[in-house]
């Protein structure tokens, strides 16, 4: 495995902004990685594992330390009667593996396509869509725990899935994934639930669509609604819906009437609800394909922030800031950022 030194690392993101690893390698093998890992350790590095890149922002000044690339790859299928387990590599790109599996009338997955990323990054913030979590289609995460330097494996349960979160994210760094066992159906059922995909299918008068049927329509959603991340510098959403109590999402309703208020997609959270960031940034902060210099909001998707030339990681997040102190003048909701900040940014 090769280090490589003073590497750019803007064109391995898809804002396509960011400055120089000081140290860089690519891993393919968890013999790889943990050689890796021992490096910046003997070095005194910090590290930081870069998967597809889709959903952070790294600081023009780059960042000081081994930036570790998550190359692994391979998806193996082990049938087990009515369910079929999947385990696959880190590096699998998310949406190639969603095609694979929905091909081979495997349901679980369907609703979560085409989000740009990699399957090692999917758990970390537990991605979500259309009304599905990646958290209900696996059944276990292979991590290399940095602090013991050994492989070990936790089972869902003990990944402490949320809302956009996980331990993975919680405990930043502590764990790099490796690879995911994901348990999908043979026989299952697609959830169009969500009103996109209702409407989609009640607009073609289909009433039993198929598996296919619901990857397509989730495409087509999307690439109206969000930018084409091969041709616009973009993160995806920039901020996590909003979760806020019962009698503060009232009163913004009687204020707003037509704000959508979700439940948290958690058992264990009957205090409080969710509510869409996305059309309080349009309907009440006027938010929606505004620009500022080089940085705006998409014009389909307010929460999606897009680099509108040669923004800089700093124009970003204060433009960011600012979209959070305006929020928060007038809702009093204090709003979180979904993407993730790397290296030094002021
Ligand atoms: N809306 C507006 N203005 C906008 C955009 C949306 O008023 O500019 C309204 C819509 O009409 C709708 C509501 O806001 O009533 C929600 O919008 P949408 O369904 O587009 O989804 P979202 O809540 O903004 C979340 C996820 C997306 C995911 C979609 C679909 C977060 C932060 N975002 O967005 O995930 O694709 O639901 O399930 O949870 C991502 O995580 O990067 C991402 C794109």
């Amino acid at each position: 495995m090769k280090i490589e030194k003073d590497k750019s690392l803007k064109e391995m993101t898809t804002f396509k902004i960011g400055g120089r690893a000081q140290f860089f390698c690519a891993v393919q093998s968890e013999n790889d990685l943990e050689e890796a890992v021992k490096f910046a350790k003997e070095n005194n590095l910090q590290f930081f594992v870069l998967g597809g890149g889709s959903n952070i922002l790294i600081s023009d000044k780059g960042f000081e330390g081994l930036v570790i690339k998550m190359e692994m790859k391979g998806i193996e299928f082990q049938e087990n009667g009515a369910e079929e387990k999947v385990i696959v590599k880190a590096g699998e790109d998310w949406d190639n593996f969603v095609e694979e599996v929905v091909k081979r009338g495997l349901y679980g997955l369907e609703n979560l396509s085409l989000i740009p990323g990699t399957v090692g990054a999917a758990p970390v913030q537990n991605i979500g869509a259309y009304g599905s979590e990646v958290k209900d289609s696996i059944e276990s995460v292979r991590v290399f725990d940095t602090e013991k330097m050994e492989f070990r494996d936790f089972r869902n349960f003990e990944c402490k899935f949320e809302y956009r979160n996980s331990i993975f994210k919680i405990k930043n760094n502590l764990f790099i994934i490796v690879s995911v066992a994901f348990v999908l159906k043979q026989n299952g059922q697609v959830n169009i639930d969500y009103k996109d995909l209702q409407e989609f299918f009640l607009l073609k008068n289909n009433f039993k669509p198929s598996l296919t049927e619901v990857r397509e329509a989730v495409i087509s959603i999307r690439t109206v609604k969000l930018p084409d991340v091969r041709k616009i510098g973009t993160a995806g959403s920039f901020f996590k819906n909003a979760i806020i109590g019962h009698s503060q999402a009232h009163d913004l309703k009687v204020r707003y009437s037509g704000l959508p208020i979700y439940p948290v997609n958690d058992s264990d959270d009957n205090e409080n609800v969710k509510v869409s960031l996305a059309w309080i940034l349009d309907h009440v902060c006027g938010y929606r394909g505004a620009s500022k210099g080089n940085v705006g909001t998409y014009k389909n998707q307010a929460l999606v922030l897009v680099n509108n030339g040669n923004a800089t990681a700093e124009e970003i997040k204060q433009f960011a800031h600012e979209i959070k102190r305006v929020v928060k003048e007038k809702t009093a909701i204090d709003i979180e950022e979904e993407v993730q900040y790397v290296g030094e940014i002021s």
